[in-house]
């Protein structure tokens, strides 16, 4: 199983449906009595639903590490998204966020979910092929681009799936009622919040892709392509930690997810 942190959870979600919470409303979470948010980790979605729903919402994660962050927002349950430790028909919405793209087998998940829903089941996943970058440090969006597509050659499940993710209810047999999608913009701008600073530093050091090494390197990008890439990717580090230094550096990036929603049938 792929393995995220709490401050890798913290950092991507950050602001994710402050703005605008429209493409959630084909869950119609106003009229909803049970809950289930499966991968929930630190319950980044969790809290929203159970901001927007007079219902009972419960997070699982097979991470009991990120079950104790998200059970400052929900009640949780540790388990498997295969093999969900719930009987049938225990909730009327099942829903996850990020999770299906980490999976080798979306479907039978769908199908998992749809065996303890009564109604509906929904996915928010990304198109990680589809992320925009615009920075006021000149070789970022190059130089993240080389690096996404290094992953995406060497990443074994499909963490592009956003849109498509439509295929995998259909072969659960749900019944599509709507694909909305919803594009979390993350800035950075002065002034520089902890988790931006983090991130420049983690820039400059090399460790953000040095995390992503081995996927990678699982694709077509050689060893020495890879000490390249983190050689300038060390520098442009350095550059966007100068420009914060002046407060000139100012970074937009646009990961567009799609919320999928199916009713069982
Ligand atoms: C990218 S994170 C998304 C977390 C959260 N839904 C969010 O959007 O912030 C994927 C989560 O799925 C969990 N996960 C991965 N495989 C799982 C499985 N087979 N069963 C349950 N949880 C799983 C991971 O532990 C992680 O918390």
């Amino acid at each position: 199983m792929r393995e995220f942190s709490e401050s890798y959870l913290n950092r991507t979600r950050e602001g994710m449906w402050d703005d605008s919470r429209r493409a959630l409303e084909p869950l119609a979470l106003e009229s909803r009595d049970r809950i289930l948010d499966v991968g929930c980790g630190t319950g980044e979605l969790s809290r929203v639903l159970a901001a927007e729903s007079p219902g009972d919402v419960i997070g699982c994660d097979a991470d009991p590490g990120l079950l104790a962050a998200a059970s400052e927002y929900v009640p949780t349950v540790a388990g498997d998204a295969l093999r969900l430790p719930f009987p049938d028909d225990a909730f009327d919405l099942v829903v996850c966020q990020a999770l299906l793209i980490n999976l080798p087998d979306p479907a039978a998940a769908v199908a998992e979910f749809a065996r303890v829903s009564t109604d509906l089941v929904a996915a928010v996943e990304p198109d990680n092929a589809a992320v925009e970058i615009d920075s006021s440090v000149d070789d970022e969006d190059r130089l993240e681009r080389r690096a996404r597509q290094a992953y995406l050659e060497g990443v074994d499940t499909d963490v592009t799936l956003g849109a498509d993710t439509s295929e995998a209810f259909e072969a659960a047999e749900l019944e599509l009622l709507e694909t909305r999608q919803y594009d979390h913009v993350r800035t950075v701008e002065p002034p520089y919040t902890e988790s931006a600073l983090a991130a420049a530093r983690r820039k400059a050091t090399g460790d953000g892709l040095a995390d992503d090494r081995e996927t990678m390197l699982a694709g077509e990008l050689t060893e020495g392509e890879y000490d390249d890439l983190r050689g300038s990717w060390r520098e442009m580090g350095r550059a966007v930690i100068e420009q914060m230094r002046d407060r000139e550096y100012r970074r937009e990036e646009v990961v567009p997810f799609y919320v999928t929603v199916g009713r069982v049938p």
